[in-house]
C-alpha cells in the first residue's frame, strides 16, 4: 500500500484530498468539510492525486468524499475575482483522459461541481438517499466546468435541459432510470465499490467524446420561460445544453465557461448572490451569536383561524408539541379541523408519510382552557386584529404560564409594547409576524419592544430557524419592515389610480417587474378587509400620512372585499374562477376622479414602476434611518421572502442600487409633486 497527497502549497493550505492505494486499486478521498466544495485546495489536490494514481499504474481509481456528502458545488466565495489556477475544466477533463479510469462514488447532494467531477468519470455509482443537480441558476449562472455538455452526453438532452435549467435536485432513482448511474446501493460504500470492481464493466466511451441526439425542447422552453418570471440564467441554461446536439464538446464547453464567467458578473447573479451570502447574518443577528437559546417544546396558540392554524401545521411539521386554543369548543374543533387538514394535504401529495402525519396529530391539542398552556415554552397569539381582544389573552397566557416562557403576537399592525404593558414579565413579550400561508412562507418578522431581552429574541430566532423559517428583526412600528413598505406600495398605486391609471394597468406594470402579481391582485387574493380596517384605524388616530384616495373604501362598502368575500369581487371578478377586469370598476374609479376632479394623466408602464419604486425605496430608507431594520439586505430579505419581489432583482434596495439612485430620486420628487405633503423624504431620496 502506498499514500501521496497533494503537496503542501505556498502557505498554511490543508490537505484536503488524499490517495490510498490499494492491491492496484485507488482510492481518492476529498476531506474539504463541511460539503467538500470544489476550492482550490481541492482542484491542486485532485490534479496531485491523479498523478500519484497514474504513476503507480493502477486498475481504476474511485473517488469518495469524507463527511456528509460528495462534492456539493462550487466554491462561491471566489466567484467575485478570476477563478485561480487550476481551473475545474482542466482537472476533470485530466481526470476523463486519465488512462486510469475514474469510479465516482457518491452520497449525499451531488451538486454544481461535484455532479461535473462525477460525469467526467467513467462510472458512477451512488448510495440510494443520493441527490443530483445543477443548481448553478438559482445564483443566476449556468455551470462552469462542462456540466451542460457532459450531462446531456449521459442522461440524454431533454433531461439534461430540464436539470440544468430547472436547478432543481433529483434522487438516485431517477438520475439512474435517466441512466446517469451505473449502481445504486444501500449500506456501506466501500463494500459496494468493491463489489462494482469485481465485475469492472468494460470502460465506456470516454463522455465528452459520446454524441448526443437532438430533441424537440419547445414544451421545455415554454415551461422554462414560465417559470422563469425574468430570470436570464433559466433560459441560458437551457440554450447552452441544446448546444450539445450541435457543437463538439470542445466548442460546447468553451462556450458554456465563457457565459459562465460573464453571468458571475451579472446584476442578476449579483444579487441572487448577495441574497444567499447575507441572508445568513440576517437571520442570526452577531449580538445574539454568545447566548444559549431555551429549548422549546411546547407551543401554544391561541386563535386556530387561518393564521394560528398555519403556524401550528409549522410547529407540528418540526416535532413540537402544540396546543390550540380558541374561544369555545366549537371553535376549537374547526382550528383542529384546518390543521387536520393541512396534515392530509401534505399527505395526499406524497410531502409526508402516513407515519409522519399521524405523529403530528398526535402532537396537536386543541380546546378552549388556557389552563392547558400551563407548561408552553412559547406562546403565539394569533386572534382577531383588535388590540383590546389581544391584550385580553396576553393577561390570560401570563397568568398561567411561567415567567420564563415566551409570549408573542402575530399582530400585523398593532404595537406590541402597548399589547404587553402591565404585564408580569415584560422583556419576554415580542412579535413573531409569520406570513400567510404559515405552514409554507419562510419569512418571520421577530419584532422586539422596547424591554424585549435579548435572551427572548435569541431564543425566538431560534425558535423560528428550527421551524425552517427566515427571521428577521424588526423595530416597532406600523407594519414592521414589510407591511410599512406595502402601505407605502399601496398608497402611490392608489394615488396613480386617481390621477389616471387604470388599477390594471399598474398591477400589470408590476408584473412586468417580475412581481408575482400587482398590488391590486394581491388585494383581492388576500382579502381587502385587514388593511380596510388598518386605514380606518388610522385615520381615526390622526396618523394616515396626507393625501387620502379613499376607492379602496368604497368597493369595500360594497362588498367587493376580493377573492374570498361572498360576493367573488374586488378589484377584479372572480365570479367565474379566474380573476377578470371588470368594467363596473372602471365607471366606477372615472366616477370617481370626475367627482373628486383629479388631473387626468397617462402613465407609461415604466413611469408606474419608476414611481412604485421611489414610494418603496423611499419607505425602506426611513425604515433604515429610524433604525427599525438593521440592513439593507434585511429588507431586500423581508421583500423578496415575504412580498414575491424577484430574487433575481435583490430585493428593493438593490434594484435602486442597480437603477441609479439618481432615477429614483427624480421619481421621488414625481410622487412628492403629483400627491403634496404625503411622502416624508428619507435622505437618500431628497433630491
Ligand atoms: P382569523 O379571523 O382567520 O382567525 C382568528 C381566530 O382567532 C379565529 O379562529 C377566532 O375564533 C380566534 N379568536 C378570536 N378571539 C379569540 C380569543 N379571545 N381567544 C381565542 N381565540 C380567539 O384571522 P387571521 O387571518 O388568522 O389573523 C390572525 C392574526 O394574524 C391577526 O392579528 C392578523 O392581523 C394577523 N396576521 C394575518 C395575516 C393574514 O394574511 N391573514 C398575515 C399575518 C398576520
Amino acid at each position: 500500500m502506498t499514500t501521496a497527497s497533494a503537496p503542501p502549497e505556498t502557505g498554511p493550505e490543508q490537505k484536503v484530498v488524499h490517495v490510498r492505494i490499494d492491491n492496484g486499486h485507488a482510492l481518492v478521498t476529498i476531506d474539504n468539510p463541511p460539503v467538500n466544495a470544489f476550492a482550490v485546495s481541492v482542484r491542486r489536490g485532485l490534479m496531485e492525486a491523479l498523478r500519484a494514481v497514474n504513476e503507480a499504474g493502477c486498475i481504476s481509481a474511485a473517488i469518495v468524499c469524507a463527511g456528509r456528502t460528495f462534492v456539493a458545488g462550487g466554491d462561491i466565495s471566489e466567484f467575485a475575482g478570476p477563478p485561480p489556477l487550476p481551473h475545474l475544466p482542466d482537472v476533470l477533463a485530466a481526470i476523463e483522459a486519465s488512462p486510469v479510469p475514474f469510479i465516482a462514488v457518491m452520497h449525499g447532494t451531488v451538486l454544481g461541481g461535484g455532479l461535473e467531477l462525477a460525469l467526467a468519470c467513467a462510472w458512477r455509482i451512488a448510495d440510494s438517499q443520493t441527490k443530483f443537480g445543477l443548481p448553478e441558476v438559482n445564483l443566476g449562472l449556468i455551470p462552469g466546468a462542462g456540466g451542460t455538455q457532459r450531462l446531456p452526453r449521459v442522461i440524454g438532452l431533454e433531461a439534461a435541459a430540464r436539470m440544468a435549467a430547472g436547478g432543481k435536485p433529483v434522487n438516485a432513482a431517477a438520475f439512474k432510470d435517466f441512466g446517469g448511474l451505473d449502481l445504486v446501493f444501500d449500506g456501506d460504500p466501500m463494500t459496494a465499490l468493491a463489489a462494482f470492481r469485481d465485475s469492472l464493466p468494460a470502460r465506456p466511451v470516454n463522455t465528452s467524446e459520446r454524441t448526443v441526439t437532438d430533441a424537440d425542447l419547445t414544451a421545455l422552453k415554454a415551461e422554462i420561460t414560465k417559470s422563469a418570471k425574468g430570470a436570464d440564467a433559466p433560459m441560458i441554461a437551457l440554450e447552452t445544453t441544446a448546444l450539445a446536439a450541435t457543437l463538439p464538446f470542445a466548442e460546447g464547453a468553451a462556450i458554456e465557461r465563457q457565459t459562465h464567467l460573464d453571468l458571475r458578473q451579472s446584476s442578476q447573479s449579483r444579487a441572487l448572490r448577495r441574497l444567499f451570502f447575507t441572508s445568513r447574518a440576517v437571520t442570526r443577528p452577531a449580538r445574539l451569536k454568545s447566548i444559549e437559546p431555551a429549548p422549546i417544546n411546547h407551543v401554544a396558540i391561541v386563535g386556530g383561524g387561518l393564521m394560528g392554524a398555519g403556524i401550528a401545521a409549522a410547529c407540528l411539521a418540526s416535532g413540537h408539541r402544540v396546543t390550540l386554543l380558541e374561544r369555545d369548543a366549537d371553535s376549537a374543533d374547526a382550528g383542529r379541523g384546518r390543521v387536520e387538514s393541512i396534515i392530509a394535504k401534505d399527505l395526499a401529495s406524497g410531502r409526508i408519510s402516513e407515519d409522519k402525519a399521524e405523529a403530528r396529530r398526535a402532537n396537536l391539542s386543541a380546546g378552549a382552557n388556557y389552563a392547558a398552556a400551563f407548561d408552553a415554552d412559547i406562546a403565539i397569539e394569533a386572534v382577531f386584529e383588535d388590540p383590546e381582544i389581544k391584550r385580553a389573552v396576553f393577561g390570560q397566557l401570563a397568568a398561567v404560564m411561567s415567567e420564563d416562557a415566551l409570549i408573542a403576537t402575530n399582530t400585523s399592525y398593532l404595537d406590541p409594547n402597548l399589547l404587553s404593558r402591565g404585564l408580569p414579565g415584560p422583556e419576554r413579550f415580542l412579535g413573531l409576524h409569520f406570513f400567510s400561508p404559515a405552514n409554507i412562507m419562510k419569512l418571520v418578522e421577530v419584532v422586539s419592544t422596547s424591554v424585549t431581552t435579548d435572551q427572548t429574541m435569541a431564543t425566538a430566532f431560534a425558535f423560528a430557524r428550527g421551524l425552517g423559517k427566515i427571521p428577521v428583526e424588526t423595530g416597532v412600528c406600523d407594519g414592521f419592515i414589510g407591511n410599512r413598505i406595502l402601505s407605502a406600495y399601496r398608497r402611490q398605486a392608489d394615488y396613480m389610480v386617481a390621477d389616471g391609471a387604470s388599477p390594471y394597468e399598474v398591477d400589470a406594470a408590476m408584473r412586468s417587474l417580475g412581481m408575482p402579481m400587482g398590488p391590486y391582485e394581491l388585494q383581492d387574493l388576500t382579502g381587502l378587509q385587514i388593511s380596510w380596517a388598518n386605514r380606518k384605524r388610522q385615520l381615526a388616530a390622526g396618523t394616515w400620512p396626507g393625501r387620502y384616495v379613499d376607492i379602496a373604501d368604497r368597493l369595500c362598502e360594497m362588498g367587493r372585499q376580493g377573492r374570498g368575500s361572498p360576493m367573488k369581487k374586488g378589484w377584479y371578478d372572480h365570479s367565474g374562477g379566474k380573476g377578470e377586469p371588470d368594467p363596473e370598476i372602471e365607471a366606477m374609479v372615472g366616477a370617481w376622479r370626475q367627482e373628486h376632479g383629479t388631473a387626468q394623466q397617462a402613465f407609461s408602464r415604466d413611469e408606474i414602476v419608476l414611481r412604485i419604486m421611489a414610494a418603496i425605496v423611499n419607505e425602506a430608507s426611513l425604515i433604515l434611518d429610524e433604525g427599525i431594520a438593521a440592513s439593507d439586505t434585511a429588507i431586500d430579505i423581508v421583500w423578496t421572502e415575504g412580498y414575491g419581489f424577484p430574487k433575481h432583482l435583490g430585493g428593493p434596495m438593490f434594484w435602486a442600487e442597480e437603477t441609479g439612485m439618481d432615477r429614483l430620486r427624480e421619481a421621488f420628487a414625481a410622487i412628492d409633486a403629483q400627491s403634496p405633503g404625503s411622502w416624508k423624504a428619507a435622505a437618500a431620496l431628497k433630491g
